[in-house]
């Protein structure tokens, strides 16, 4: 059984997972209409990503007999419009969340929640996942260069991600 601050606070956290895939749909919004169909695409899966990491927890919460209460997502919040900035902010997002998830492994911690620490650290093992991949496509940017050739380059190569979550929860 959970104790009712661990069931706020993972439903704080399934708000901020649905904010970071409302995030990162808007910013494929604006890539795609920038011509940047490849970073479209990359932060599109990205967007199922972040959909998997919310509903994962919520279907967590259910199997303890929690009750999962879904609150108001914020406005996507990001003025970025070229590629090496847009991940920079992805890399910092990201890092903003790890946090975040660390807090959770130290209140299972602190009250000695086996069951969540256990499911806060496939959410830290992800989280180092997630900043390689952003902190990877910066180092290619600079490797590129900002020529037009090489974001051509790689928006062709982000173009080519696929989602592997699965988005098939029943208890959402
Ligand atoms: Fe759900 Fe990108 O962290």
């Amino acid at each position: 059984m959970l104790s009712q601050r661990m069931i706020d606070r993972i439903n704080l956290q399934i708000n901020k997972e649905i904010y970071s895939a409302y995030l990162y749909l808007a910013m494929a919004a604006k890539m795609n209409e920038l011509g940047y169909s490849g970073v479209g695409k990359w932060l599109t899966v990205q967007y199922h990503e972040e959909m998997f990491h919310a509903m994962k927890f919520a279907e967590y919460l259910h199997d303890q007999n929690a009750e999962v209460s879904y609150a108001k997502i914020d406005n996507p919040e990001f003025k970025e419009k070229e590629i090496k900035p847009l991940f920079q902010h992805v890399l910092a997002h990201e890092e903003s969340v790890t946090a975040s998830i660390r807090e959770i492994m130290e209140l299972a911690i602190t009250e000695k929640d086996y069951a969540t620490q256990i499911l806060a650290q496939w959410y830290i093992d992800e989280q180092v996942e997630e900043e390689k991949n952003a902190t990877e496509i910066i180092q290619k940017i600079d490797l590129l260069g900002n020529s037009h050739q090489g974001l051509y380059l790689l928006d062709s190569e982000l173009a080519k991600r696929e989602s592997s979550v699965p988005l098939d929860f029943n208890k959402i």
